[in-house]
């Protein structure tokens, strides 16, 4: 409340002020701009502007509830408050949250030529609504509430009500917009103090730090040198190597894209044309922009023109004889410095580098699908694997856009390996009655973007057959998919891309199909199946195989489980992430839910070693955040 006093203060001075914005202004600075008479901005692409509070479970405190409505209008300012998006200079403008845009090297100039023209006038701004609509709002009783309740709704069908920060938004707004700037700011002051404290708000804030851990990260804990990468090869123009090519190009890395076929060629650039003309449609992107980010990307049916690139990815057929020959091969005509990396889902690094000259450049750069919008990807170092390479791949994806996270050589590394046991219990629980609406809701509701079915349908049951497989012969019993996996696969209800799966799909659209009946032929749902043994025998699963992830150390931080879980699959951020949801239950709980598991539903519930310990001497695992190797 100082603090909003302190603005207060410059907004009630009689001398009028600028802010002359510059670079990024994010919540508090954005607030201090509001709370000035006029804002200028900078053209600067650097130039950022907007209120991403809620993103870290709060709301703006500052009287920025209070002063970004009455600038832009009530829906424009629910907007930037109840999602946090930021925006530009000249989108700024248009919204009327800044009153001029300039040249960035002009910025200070203009500001003050400004300044002396108002220091002659001396004057203030008038908050007068501009439009008959704003004015309205402000003035019918309830309209502003009407405005306030279908953002409400909007929010929670989102949400599921699982983040209170927007909501808190709401309820402040519509209880002070258009009344007193005194009242308002109390009113925010005190739903701010509360969301403070609010678990929500502690995870949401522990997620950021994990990002910005993951900004800061090397990959490796010696000092080494990381390769730039300005040229590169995809070999494979499928599902996968079409995306990445788009990537590369999209972030100014020329690609020579090597396929077979020049049909897969072309199929290959289409999908790289599809994404960037989407950007385009969106203004993201300038016509002229995306011809020259296709002019980065080159197609060839030979090696030719491999022998000077930075890097070569593989996103071929999932074959280990295929890829190991491919990398025979790449090894004799590429340079020694040239790194090689694959896109496998499941197969070893280390396995895939034999027989290929100087293995210690051979890396797994494992991006998920579709790669032009999941940020996580798995840096895999095989056991000849130089510190280099990881580090060179760590640093090429983050200036891609991504979020890397370094995980040994294993099978399925992290994230498919965590949610093999979770996609197999679908089955298992579809079998038992639960419906798959039904179950999708309730992981919905537990915080997830999609449920299990969904999910199982987008991947596609084939390939979820394929890595449930490659885990079970990895691993054994726990991971044995239900037989009911391989029989839909039979009956090609692959999922989505079919029309058929778990679901049917008319029109794109979702719908639960009468005859998934005959075909898993699905016991009445018992009564003490409850949704929430549905949501533990899911979740606690993936915590339990987490659990194992970290007893193996596959990564180097208790923290890159939660950040491959959160930016790989979307498990819930405001639970802080897999391992960090183990830790707010408590691994003696988890233990005993696992042990009436066991009795009930089979050996596949058996605790991890390290969750029993932590059970028995009620550790929790971000206790030991630092793994070593
Ligand atoms: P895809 O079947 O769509 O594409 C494979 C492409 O590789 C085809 O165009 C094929 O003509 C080409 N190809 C096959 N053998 C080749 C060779 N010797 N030389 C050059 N080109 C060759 O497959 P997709 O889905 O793109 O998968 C590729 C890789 O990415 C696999 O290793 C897969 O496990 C992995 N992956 C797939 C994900 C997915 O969701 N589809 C996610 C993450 C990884």
């Amino acid at each position: 409340m100082k603090l909003q006093s302190v603005f207060t203060y410059l907004e009630q001075m009689s001398i009028p002020s600028i802010a002359a914005i510059h670079g990024a202004s994010m919540g508090g600075g954005t607030e201090l701009a509001l709370a000035c008479d006029y804002r200028m901005a900078s053209d600067a692409p650097q130039t950022k502007i907007g209120l991403p509070e809620v993103l870290l479970g709060l709301i703006p405190g500052w009287g920025g509830t209070q002063r970004m409505p009455r600038l832009v209008g009530l829906e424009a300012g629910l907007d930037m408050i109840l999602t946090g998006r930021t925006v530009d200079a000249s989108k700024a403008k248009k919204m009327g949250l800044v009153d001029k845009v300039v040249p960035a090297e002009a910025l200070n100039e203009k500001a003050m030529a400004w300044a002396m023209e108002l220091a002659q006038s001396g004057k203030k701004r008038h908050f007068e609504q501009k439009n008959l609509k704003e004015k309205a709002l402000a003035k019918v009783p309830g309209a502003a509430w009407v405005v306030c309740e279908i953002a409400r709704k909007q929010v929670m069908q989102k949400t599921q009500g699982n983040y209170p920060a927007p909501l808190a938004a709401i309820r402040v707004i519509r209880k002070t917009y258009g009344g007193s700037l005194e009242k308002g700011l109390k009113v925010e002051a005190d739903a701010f103090t509360k969301l403070m404290v609010t678990p929500e708000s502690q995870n949401l804030i522990h997620v950021f730090y994990l990002n910005e851990k993951v900004k800061k990260d090397k990959g490796t804990e010696g000092k080494v040198t990381a390769k730039t990468i300005a040229h590169a090869g995809v070999v494979g123009a499928g599902v996968m190597g079409g995306g990445i090519a788009q990537l590369f190009a999209a972030r100014n890395v020329r690609v020579r894209m090597k396929d077979i076929h020049w049909d897969a060629i072309a199929k290959g650039y289409a999908a790289a044309k599809k994404i960037f003309q989407k950007s385009v449609e969106r203004r993201k992107l300038k016509p002229n922009e995306l011809k020259n980010a296709m002019e980065r990307i080159e197609g060839t049916v030979d090696f030719s023109g491999f022998e000077h690139l930075d890097l070569v990815i593989e996103a071929i057929v999932e074959n280990l004889e295929v890829k190991k020959n491919l990398f025979k091969e790449l090894g004799a005509l590429v340079s020694p410095q040239t790194l090689l990396a694959t896109n496998t889902s499941s197969l070893s690094v280390t396995a895939l580098a034999e027989g290929t000259p100087h293995p210690e450049r051979v890396v797994g750069m494992h991006f998920f699908n579709p790669v032009d919008k999941m940020p996580l990807v798995e840096v895999i170092a095989g056991n000849q694997t130089s510190p280099e390479a990881v580090a060179s791949i760590v640093t090429f994806s983050k200036a891609l856009g991504k979020t890397p996270i370094v995980v040994k050589d294993s099978p399925g590394f992290v994230v498919n390996r965590i949610l093999g046991p979770y996609l197999n219990e679908a089955i298992h629980l579809l079998m038992e009655g639960v419906r798959p609406t039904e179950m999708d809701r309730i992981m919905e509701k537990f915080g997830m973007p999609m449920g299990p079915c969904a999910l199982l349908d987008e991947v596609g049951l084939d390939v979820a057959s394929k890595v449930s497989h490659v885990l079970y012969g990895a691993f054994g019993e726990r991971m044995k998919g239900p037989e009911q996996m391989t029989q839909v696969v039979q009956e090609k209800r692959l999922g989505k891309k079919v029309g058929v799966g778990i679901y049917r799909y008319e029109n794109g659209k979702r719908q639960e199909s009468a005859d998934l009946l005959t075909v898993f032929k699905p016991q009445a749902r018992p009564s003490d199946l409850t949704d929430e043994v549905v949501m533990k025998r899911l979740v606690y699963l993936m915590i339990n195989e987490g659990s194992r992830c970290v007893e193996e150390k596959l990564v180097r931080h208790v923290s890159d489980i939660d950040v491959g879980m959160i930016f790989g699959t979307g498990f819930a951020p405001f639970r802080g992430g897999l391992l960090k949801y183990a830790d707010s239950i408590g691994a003696e709980a988890i233990v005993s839910d696992l042990d009436i598991f066991i009795r009930k539903y089979g050996e596949r519930f058996k605790p991890s070693k390290l969750l029993q310990e932590y059970s028995v001497h009620r550790k929790t695992f971000y206790q030991a955040e630092d793994l070593g190797s």
